[in-house]
């Protein structure tokens, strides 16, 4: 007899689409399998507070479409207290919930941890655009924001075409240069400046754009990373350098919304089945993840020890192709 009988489930930190794909996929799979199911609204926030309702199959119908998440989410300050996470267990007990499905960052994770040092019993689905969370190879939203950021560089591009200009695009990612590097691949951009990696304004973004004059071009597209920033004194420092028009466009929160891809409802589909999986199966706090095309599940404090990093091929790809 499996001892879990009432699974909650929240989505924790910024929202990312896709996870309304996981909610369902958690609630479905679980009502299937005979749990009860909870949705907690607004994160850990929610539990504290114990705004808490019974799900069922209709409660999440019509959302693998919708952006953002249908529970809602928030940046609690009390849950990251010491009594606060005693709260959060008490509450949880009065509610009868015997395990939780976190659906969020790193930081959500951490809360997630703590938790489960005091007792409960927590599973984790990666849920953020920045793909930043190192137990994984995906996290939900990714897919989505970087076809969000290809679509306006493709347009910014009818512009610095147009008007023979240079743009400088920031993009989200926290720390992470996820969505830079690749958005920065698949939109031809000459220069592409990562947190991750050190730059110089001079040797790895006014050459590239120099040489590259000089070889023909009349447009140009730089593409920083959030973790880096200043794209608006790259902008200026381009122009007074280059004497080429420069423009900054910093993309902001367009980046978290809007209807998800196919891959980020069928990602949050898998992990959110895959998460009452490793709860009827024993399995105790674990994050559920994808690594090398296959849905695994790992234990959250080796999860929360992972590194990854951006690999060397993409940054010398991106470098050769925008010659
Ligand atoms: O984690 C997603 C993200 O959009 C990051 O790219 C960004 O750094 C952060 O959230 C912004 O957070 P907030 O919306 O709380 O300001």
């Amino acid at each position: 007899m499996n001892p879990i009988k009432t699974v909650a489930v929240l989505t924790s930190g910024g929202d990312a689409p896709g996870m309304n794909a996981a909610v369902r996929a958690v609630v479905r799979t679980g009502i299937y399998n005979g749990l009860k199911m909870l949705g907690i609204n607004k994160g850990y926030e929610g539990l504290l507070n114990g705004d808490i309702e019974e799900m069922n199959l209709r409660s999440v119908g019509d959302i693998i479409q919708r952006g953002g998440t249908i529970l809602q989410t928030a940046r609690s300050n009390e849950f990251n207290t010491k009594a606060g996470l005693e709260k959060a267990v008490s509450m949880a007990k009065v509610f009868g919930i015997d395990a939780l499905v976190v659906i969020g960052g790193d930081g959500s994770f951490r809360g997630a941890k703590d938790l489960s040092e005091l007792g409960m019993n927590v599973i984790g689905i990666p849920g953020t655009i920045d793909n930043d969370i190192s137990c994984t190879d995906y996290t939900l939203g990714y897919d989505t924001a970087m076809n969000t950021v290809l679509d306006a560089i493709d347009k910014i591009r009818d512009t610095s075409y147009s008007h023979e200009r240079c743009s400088v695009l920031e993009v989200m990612g926290r720390k992470a240069g996820w969505i830079a590097i690749n958005c920065g691949i698949a939109g031809g951009a000459e220069a592409i400046i990562l947190p991750e990696k050190e730059f110089d304004i001079d040797k790895d973004i006014i050459m590239p754009i120099v040489e590259g004059r000089n070889r023909g071009k009349k447009h140009y597209l730089v593409i920083v990373a959030e973790g880096v920033g200043g794209a608006v004194e790259i902008a200026e420092y381009i122009e007074a350098k280059t004497e080429i028009t420069t423009r900054a466009t910093i993309l902001g929160y367009i980046q978290r919304g809007g209807t998800p891809t196919i891959t980020d409802r069928v990602m949050g589909s898998r992990f959110g089945a895959c998460a009452i999986k490793c709860l009827l199966e024993g399995r105790k706090n674990r994050i559920v993840a994808i690594r090398d095309n296959k849905l695994v599940d790992i234990d959250i404090i080796e999860a929360l020890s992972m590194k990854k990093t951006i690999d060397n091929e993409l940054i010398t790809l991106s470098k050769i192709l925008a010659l």
